[in-house]
């Protein structure tokens, strides 16, 4: 149980009986001042510029009004109230806690697969538990989406907003004579992330199966953000060379040609992984000494056996009316192949950004804490 006080003459601290304390700095509490003069109450956005306030800026009062609230006079006349609690859990959080599930990194035992029903996506507590079993392990398999044609849409659009490319809205993989692309053959396609070509990179997939009449053609699945952790602790030089040497990604047809130049293994600034990116058939590595070379293909190649290595990869048939949706920027994903003599194996993708899902979630968490 923390208690407020004050701290320094300058500003507040709580402090419990053990003698834990958290000091608050006055412009980090003015900064969440939530009174009539400080937020326009209509847009939620804040009516000044906390640059502009005075650099020595103080608490010079704090009152507890009512249990757990605090009102706070500050040195430049400003009075504010604020609750207790609220600034403690405020003060606890850490940078990179955007009020989302935090990701659980999971292997080939991961055992149960995230499984949704559709129709269950109308249901307002269903579809949280759904987004956070997405949020926490990358992925989602949603059953008894209609096979109509297009149906994709409607399932991206249910969870953000479609990002339409120089492929159209929807794509549809299936093997026809003479592809564009080895994903349409009945090839088998190793974990790759898609298009790490673009900036931004599609922040979601998902994969909507319309027929599947073959035995093969099994969906894979890889936790990018698993396979870069095992590297980190394995290979450290390994991970540090990948983390800081940017590739270039390429795709060019008659009409397009997109380029981006980024590294394997995208790190915040805090160094944790932020994105991997992996696609063997479209990168190429920049020129540099041969001794260089050599270390950076090495690395290279420890990354894609670990993406590749069985511990890490999930499988399982999509059939007809099911759906999966996968964050792009973390998971790996590829097929095994398929006899296109035992039938038609068409599935329609799509992509959505990557904040619809998490803004999603929270609103349908507000008040659910
Ligand atoms: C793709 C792809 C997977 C599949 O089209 O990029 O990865 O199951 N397809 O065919
Ligand atoms: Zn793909």
């Amino acid at each position: 149980m923390y208690v407020a006080c004050r701290a320094d003459d300058r500003s507040i601290a709580f402090e419990n009986q053990g003698g834990a304390r958290i000091e608050i700095h006055p412009r980090w509490l003015r900064e969440r001042c939530m009174s009539d003069a400080s937020i326009d109450q209509r847009t939620g956005q804040r009516l000044f510029n906390p640059s502009d306030l005075p650099s020595d800026l103080a608490v010079t009062e704090v009152v507890e009004t009512a249990p757990g609230l605090l009102r706070v006079g500050f040195s430049d006349g400003h009075v504010s109230v604020f609750s207790a609690e609220a600034l403690l859990a405020e003060a606890r959080r850490s940078d990179d806690d955007d009020g989302a599930p935090a990701p659980e990194t999971w292997m080939a035992t991961l055992g149960t697969l995230p499984r949704a029903h559709w129709r269950d996506t109308q249901d307002p507590k269903a579809l949280r538990a759904m987004l956070s079993d997405y949020l926490r392990l990358g992925f989602l398999i949603l059953e008894g989406v209609p096979t109509e044609p297009g149906s994709v849409l409607a399932a991206g659009r249910r969870f953000g907003f479609v990002r339409d490319t120089n492929f159209g809205e929807l794509f549809d993989v299936r093997s026809v004579p003479e592809a564009s692309d080895l994903a349409y053959t009945a090839l088998s396609l190793d974990p790759h992330t898609d298009n790490p070509y673009r900036d931004p990179v599609p922040g979601i997939q998902l994969l909507h199966c319309l027929v599947n009449e073959t035995q093969g053609g099994l969906s894979t699945l890889v936790d990018g953000l698993a396979v870069a952790e095992t590297l980190r602790r394995t290979a450290p030089a390994d991970f540090a060379l990948l983390a800081a040497t940017k590739l270039r990604f390429l795709y060019r047809d008659r009409d397009t040609e997109l380029v981006a130049c980024m590294p394997q293994i995208e790190c915040d600034a805090a160094g944790r992984v932020h994105a991997v990116h992996c696609s063997p058939r479209l990168d190429f590595t920049g020129f540099r000494p041969a001794a260089e070379l050599d270390r950076l293909y090495r690395a290279k190649t420890e990354f894609d056996r670990l993406c590749r290595a069985p511990e890490f990869e999930i499988r399982f048939k999509l059939d007809p009316g099911e759906l999966v949706m996968f964050d792009n920027r973390r998971l790996l994903h590829g097929r095994t192949d398929f006899d296109p003599a035992e039938g038609l194996r068409h599935l329609q993708g799509c992509y959505i950004d990557g904040d619809g899902p998490r803004s999603l979630y929270r609103v349908l968490n507000r008040g659910e804490a």
